[in-house]
């Protein structure tokens, strides 16, 4: 059930977290399925309502670093990068301290952290008032597209209590770096662009292969109903087709990311316009070319995982 931000729905909110229950919680990235990092059994609960694979760990949301420091073990790199992007859609992976009182599931039995401060009032304002650390994924069935809005995860889950935010604004997943190595590594592209993080740490590795590194970027993910067909400068027969710029296209089956090709607008319609062309009831979707710089990497990582072969 969707509920508006009142004070009764956040504390509604507080009191399920503390009984090990989850909720939909709206980030400026995406909406959340968020439990109890400290409780097992929130956290199976999490692992259990997305149908996601128990090897592929969470990302903890805080709301100051602090809140992470007798979790993770920080180096300089770590520091920097939290003290310019956080709150925001930037997730660092940094070894556990084997003291932590996380659940171990979240983390899925490795040794290493994902940890983010989301800036959303309603995120943030929750976590707060909660005042622990809070797991939560995308408020997904696993391998489904990421939701934006508050309708896009009662969709999904339609029992869960789920609380109202603005649009999420960002509209993609936040960028992961891992600081666990030598080097800081590129695991998952996302809202803040590879050249922002750059600027600050230096070249960044590009993403791991391995799938012990990053285990829930399976290719497959992000799976529309609808085949993609990608860098398609306009569709065929049948095709719904998404544009980006100036289009001749307009009607029913044509949506357009972003008329002046805005990259940051792209990225926020992207996920809910998948989801509305995937509700027609033509034979595939054509996405126009994005290119391949700043939050057009994260762009066209998602594409190309929503258009790879199933089961992959
Ligand atoms: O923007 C976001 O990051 C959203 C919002 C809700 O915060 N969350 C999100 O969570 O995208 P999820 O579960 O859909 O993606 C988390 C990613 C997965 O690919 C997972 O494998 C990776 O983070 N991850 C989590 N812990 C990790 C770790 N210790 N080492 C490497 N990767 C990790
Ligand atoms: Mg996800």
């Amino acid at each position: 059930m969707i509920h508006p931000f009142t004070l009764k729905a956040f504390e509604e909110a507080i009191v399920l977290l503390r009984k090990g229950e989850l909720i939909g919680l709206p980030t400026e990235t995406v909406y959340g399925l968020a439990g109890d990092a400290t409780q097992d059994q929130a956290i199976a609960r999490i692992f259990e309502t997305k149908n996601r694979p128990s090897f592929n760990p969470l990302i903890i949301h805080g709301n100051s670093p602090a809140a992470f420091n007798e979790h993770v073990i920080w180096n300089e790199k770590a520091d920097a990068l939290a003290q310019i992007f956080w709150p925001g859609p930037l997730t660092l992976v940094l070894p556990r301290q084997p003291s932590s009182s996380l659940s171990l599931l979240a983390s899925a039995g490795l040794d290493s952290l994902a940890i983010r401060i989301p800036h959303h009032p309603v995120a943030l304002s929750l976590l707060e008032a909660f005042g622990g650390l809070i797991a939560a994924p995308s408020a997904n069935l696993s391998g489904k597209v990421s939701p934006t809005q508050s309708h896009h995860v009662q969709e999904d889950f339609p029992d869960l209590f789920i609380l109202e935010g603005k649009d999420t604004s960002i509209g993609l997943e936040s960028t992961i770096i891992d600081l666990t190595g030598t080097s800081p590594e590129l695991l998952r592209p996302g809202g803040i662009s590879r050249e922002d993080i750059e600027a600050v740490v230096g070249p960044l590795a590009p993403p791991s292969t391995s799938s012990i590194k990053s285990p829930g970027l399976l290719k497959s993910h992000y799976a529309p109903r609808l085949p993609l067909r990608l860098n398609a400068s306009s569709p065929l027969e049948g095709e719904a087709y998404l544009a980006f710029g100036e289009t001749p296209l307009k009607g029913p089956h044509t949506l357009n990311l972003s008329e002046n090709k805005n990259l940051q607008e792209a990225a926020s319609n992207l996920f809910r316009m998948i989801r509305l062309l995937d509700k027609t009831s033509l034979k595939g979707m054509a996405v126009a070319p994005i290119p391949l710089i700043g939050l057009g990497v994260a762009i066209n990582d998602r594409l190309e995982r929503a258009a790879a072969p199933r089961g992959l």
